[in-house]
């Protein structure tokens, strides 16, 4: 009960006082003591809190030491890429309640610690994912900077450093996809459902700009088109904006996966001799399944002769387009 520090191997419950802490049987703590008070601190200790700063620098320069002896195993060959456990294992291991009270700062760096010896080491060597592989060092430099800053990207007033950054990075972007002097517009979205959802609707726009103010019963029925490989959130995104599921034809592909263009044109002459509208064609640049790239070249010289908005979903392999060796498997999204 005097200032200082001890430690402590706890079995299965720990008892301060009137909290009582759960913890993994056998797990090590270390109790800093704040002056005669035989808590330990709080989040209410940290800054902005008065006397706050040496707490608070500790505590984050203790929650970096996590971070960074994870990064270190995250590329350790001889460690396991999981920690696997079923969920009712994990629920039974741990306490999961968010309880009423506050956890003191050490309990905040054991869960930390915890999470972490759970989570899938998704930059491991030997981690292999469709879609995300590997930890870029400068990126995670970038998202602790920006978690830092704490800033909303609504105004230059309040954001005018990653205004400017988003502004100049959508410029490269545009000019790495093919467009003269990087001219065009983007946004950054936050997944690939969502942006086949942005294209669908920038598509029925174009074509449509009063369903705006008037809605789907104002226009024609419209249809779109996509391969049969391409992800299901094509769908779902004519499901959200009220195109309908049913006005989405899929097109036949071949062996490798690939939409097959005399397809794509035979249904769209089809959908337009039954009175439809086709507004969207959907190709993909690296199926879900087969990572195939649909024919982008023959795809939009369609588009151009039926004059239908041209989409390419490029989450899975978009990313070529940084590539000089494969960045010819995009050829056509320009
Ligand atoms: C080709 C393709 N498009 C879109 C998506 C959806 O991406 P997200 O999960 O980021 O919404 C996926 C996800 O697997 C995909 O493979």
């Amino acid at each position: 009960r005097e200032a200082g520090q001890f430690h402590t191997k706890g079995r299965s419950a720990t008892h301060f006082g009137t909290r009582l802490r759960l913890f993994p049987k056998g797990t090590e703590i270390s109790l800093t003591l704040k002056g005669s008070n035989p808590v330990c601190s709080f989040s209410a200790d940290l800054l902005p809190a008065s006397d706050g700063e040496a707490v608070t620098l500790a505590f984050l320069q203790d929650v970096m030491d996590i971070l960074l002896q994870y990064l270190v195993k995250n590329f350790d060959r001889s460690t396991k890429v999981i920690d696997f456990h079923y969920p009712n294992e994990l629920l039974q291991e741990y306490n999961w309640e968010l309880a009423d009270q506050p956890q003191t700062l050490e309990e905040i760096l054991l869960n930390c610690r915890t999470a972490l010896k759970y989570a899938i080491k998704t930059g491991h060597p030997r981690y292999f994912n469709q879609l995300s592989t590997g930890l870029d060092m400068v990126g995670l430099a970038a998202d602790w900077l920006t978690s830092t800053a704490n800033t909303n990207m609504f105004t230059y007033e309040i954001a005018p450093v990653f205004v400017l950054l988003e502004y100049v990075t959508l410029r490269k972007m545009r000019e790495i996809i093919g467009w003269p002097g990087g001219s065009g517009d983007g946004i950054f979205s936050p997944g690939g459902a969502i942006s086949n959802m942005y294209a669908m609707l920038i598509a029925r726009f174009k074509m449509f700009p009063e369903v705006k103010e008037k809605g789907m019963a104002a226009i024609p029925r419209l249809v779109a088109f996509t391969s049969e490989h391409s992800h299901f959130s094509v769908k779902k995104g004519a499901a959200a904006l009220g195109i309908g599921t049913d006005s989405v034809i899929l097109i036949r592909c071949d062996e490798r996966g690939k939409m097959i263009p005399s397809d794509l044109e035979r249904r769209i002459v089809e959908a337009k001799q039954k009175g439809f509208v086709p507004f969207l064609v959907s190709a993909t640049a690296g199926t879900t399944v087969y990572g195939a790239f649909d024919p982008l070249i023959a795809i939009a010289d369609i588009c151009k002769k039926y004059k239908i908005w041209m989409h390419v979903d490029g989450a899975w392999g978009g990313g070529l387009l940084m590539s000089r060796k494969h960045k010819w498997k995009l050829n056509g999204v320009e």
